[in-house]
């Protein structure tokens, strides 16, 4: 039997506020390193302009690190896959020009990779603890940026079917969070308090949006007033009832999300679902996804933490893909802040 030359991918992610890179040997992720930048909590969200500069300081460090950690040598590298889009420009242009220069540097091809693609194509990715869905598939991307519903027939055939017509699914974690004081990023924190609160306390009215969109900034109303309806009574209510606010918001957003997955598995026939974003490392979401296997008979594929939130290791799958298929970028290629699926 004839034997491939395995194909090694240094990839770069730098869409927001998390540096990273990671080096892929074929499907196989050999080092995934992610510098998150604790400057922006302070400022209760990212500032972009830290975001850039912050950027800027790691990715060498990070880049450095990930090709020690694979333990190869820079001139084994077949390709060099860079997110394009979408994300802030700022921190778009750091990643962006780095793999330019680095693969004129080594003398080797340059892949562009779109951020919600990879969130997706993550699934692809060899691990022992992860299973790959089987086209065609839905993906419900949830992250800070993004909520999407999308039907993937292939690895670069999607197309989106709903989402968000404002906030995204993080954000609506993240600005509750916020009300209740608690720091950036929220989201995570808002998971911890849940996991001893009663999520039936406390109740938050389910937005009615047309077809497959979603709507979060309505939530994000609702319980700023219930906060300052119940504080005005009690100025102790936050921190007497945070376990319940936590669960109550946590459970309306499950709520929301699995109701519009529910319509659109009805909608395509599509029982192969899988969960991919920030958002996905959500131990609720998580739980609903499982027992949506018994409760509705789907197939449901989440995603290892690792490759929830913002990671390279992600970008280096959809750059083996698209290296296997000759999908190349130019020197020319420039970073798109809206970039969207196709
Ligand atoms: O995909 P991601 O790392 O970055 C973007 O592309 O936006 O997603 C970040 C988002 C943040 O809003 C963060 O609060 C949220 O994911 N997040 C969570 C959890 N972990 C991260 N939200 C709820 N529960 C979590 N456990
Ligand atoms: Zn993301």
């Amino acid at each position: 039997m004839l034997e491939h030359k395995p194909i090694f991918i240094l990839a770069i992610e730098s869409s927001c506020d998390d540096t990273s890179a990671a080096v892929l040997m074929n499907d196989k992720v050999l080092s995934n390193v992610v510098a998150t930048q604790a400057i922006h909590e302070e400022y209760g969200g990212v500032v972009p302009e830290l975001a850039s500069r912050a950027h800027q300081q790691n990715i060498v460090p990070v880049v450095d690190q990930a090709i020690a950690k694979a333990n190869i040598d820079k001139k084994q590298l077949s390709a060099i896959a860079f997110t394009r889009g979408p994300g802030l420009m700022g921190s778009l242009l750091v990643g962006t020009s780095f793999a330019k220069s680095l693969s004129l540097g080594l003398d080797i091809p340059l892949i562009e990779v779109n951020h919600m693609k990879a969130h997706i194509l993550a699934h692809f990715i060899d691990d022992e603890n992860m299973s790959a869905p089987k086209f065609p598939f839905l993906a419900l991307t949830i992250s800070g940026g993004h909520t999407q519903i999308v039907q993937v027939n292939d690895y670069f055939d999607m197309t989106i079917l709903g989402q968000t017509l404002d906030d995204a699914v993080g954000e609506a974690f993240d600005k509750s969070a916020k009300i209740l004081g608690l720091p950036y990023p929220g989201g995570p924190l808002i998971d911890k308090h849940a996991a001893n609160g009663d999520p039936f306390k406390f109740e938050f009215p389910i937005p009615k949006v047309k077809e497959l969109n979603f709507s979060f900034s309505g939530l994000k109303t609702n319980i700023l007033y219930f906060i300052q309806r119940n504080t005005k009574d009690n100025p102790n209510f936050v921190q007497e009832n945070l376990e319940d606010i936590c669960a109550s918001i946590q459970y309306t957003i499950i709520e929301i999300l699995m109701r519009k997955l529910k319509k659109a598995v009805k909608q395509t026939g599509i029982k192969e679902v899988a969960i991919g974003g920030g958002v996905s490392a959500n131990s609720g979401i998580r739980k609903a996804l499982t027992d949506a296997q018994v409760k509705y008979g789907w197939k449901t594929y989440i995603p290892q933490f690792q490759f929830c939130t913002d990671n390279a290791a992600m970008i280096g799958i959809v750059g083996y893909y698209k290296y296997k298929s000759d999908q190349f970028a130019q020197q020319n290629v420039t970073a798109k802040a809206r970039y969207v699926i196709s």
